[in-house]
């Protein structure tokens, strides 16, 4: 039996309360499916901060490093606000992590799902039927790691510093993992970039046109970023896969992520090759909540839905990972709705966090 190991990030806010019922369909699923996980439960984020001193303890890095994936909850909360930005649960956390595993390509997957659509703050009559979009956001260049990067006086004033620089080769590597993406859906590939000012984004635009010579099959466009932030709202209908850099994949992706209805709704997986799948961390396209943390409210769809992810990327359970996706568009499909995806029609069934999660078990 195919055995995987994972570390359990479980994190803040809603994080420990959302992992809990992922962990439970996982359970399922391995007697389904017939697999098996070791899983380690760390520190992070906050939990990290409070337990071991800082947000990404040594003995949780050691566990990630041992596991075959990492599956992330959510950090971050007012208790550790004030820290220094450095020292806070996500950048203290997530960027290291990202950087240290070269976790570079990040799919966030936008699911409008149809009986979704009254959730939506987009008008009904502009998405009838929801959506299906896949952003890939290059995760470990530009302005994020960029240097210099400074913030201090220079010259008698002071002066904030970020550098936005990306490599041919860190292009390239995106362009080829978004390609295959688009090569496996619609075959329709938009790149979005600011060429029309940003020197990286002229090298940006010429690799992708130049990769795209290797997937003939596959339509690639361009758009500006700043227009690509007013269709996403106007018409996301009309994206299929997604491609940019790191911090318009930022913005981006919380927009893609309103306007699919519920940020409760989206997972991620932040990949990075190895021998024969990736290496991952998976977790929600949302935070850490802490405004509704410990009610048992929350929506725990996006924490099961990256642990599917896991499933499809890391331990190539292509079976069990269709499940996860079935089993959820199932739950939605009968009318079970979390507070965050209720609007009051008839026929919803309104669950808790708990409640979610044993409807998506029974599903399966
Ligand atoms: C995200 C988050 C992170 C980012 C923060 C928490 C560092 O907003 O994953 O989108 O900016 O990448
Ligand atoms: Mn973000």
């Amino acid at each position: 039996m195919n055995t995987y190991k994972i570390a359990v990030l479980a994190g803040d806010g809603i994080g420990p309360e959302v992992m809990e019922q992922a962990l439970r369909v996982l359970d399922a699923l391995e007697k389904k499916h017939g697999f098996a996980t070791e899983r380690t439960a760390c520190f992070v984020g906050g939990a990290g901060i409070d337990n071991c001193g800082k947000a990404l303890p040594a003995e949780t890095l050691a566990a990630c490093e041992a596991a075959d994936a990492i599956l992330f909850g959510s950090v971050g909360g007012p208790k550790w606000d004030s820290l220094p930005p450095d020292e806070r649960p996500e950048r203290g956390a997530l960027l290291p992590l990202r950087k240290h595993f070269s976790l570079y390509a990040n799919l966030r997957p936008g699911i409008c799902l149809p009986e979704l659509v009254e959730a939506s703050p987009i008008k009904t009559a502009l998405i009838p039927n929801g959506f299906d979009i896949l952003c890939v956001r290059e995760l470990t260049g530009g302005m994020y790691f960029g240097e210099p990067k400074f913030y201090g006086e220079r010259d008698g004033e002071i002066v904030g510093i970020d550098t936005l620089v990306y490599k041919k080769s860190e292009v390239e590597r995106i362009a080829r993992v978004a390609f295959e993406a688009a090569r496996g859906r619609s075959k329709k590939l938009c790149s979005v970039d600011k060429a029309n000012v940003l020197a990286s984004s002229v090298m940006w635009r010429e690799v992708m046109n130049s990769i795209s010579a290797e997937y003939p099959e596959v339509e690639l466009t361009h758009m500006y970023v700043d227009n690509a932030a007013m269709q996403l709202v106007r018409h996301p209908g009309q994206f299929d896969v997604l491609v940019t850099e790191n911090t318009f994949g930022d913005i981006l992706t919380d927009e893609m992520a309103i306007v699919c209805g519920s940020l409760g709704m989206l997972p991620s997986a932040s990949l990075c090759e190895g021998a024969d799948s990736f290496f991952g961390l998976y977790e929600p396209s949302g935070g850490s909540a802490p405004d509704i943390a410990g009610k048992g409210i929350a929506n725990p769809i996006a924490q099961i839905l990256s642990m599917g992810m896991m499933l499809r990327y890391t331990c190539r359970e292509t079976a069990a990972a269709d499940d996860v996706d079935r089993a959820v568009r199932a739950v939605i499909a009968a009318g079970y709705r979390t507070a965050d995806l209720a609007t009051g029609a008839a026929g919803e069934i309104r669950v808790g966090t708990a409640g979610m999660g044993d409807a998506i078990i029974a599903a399966l």
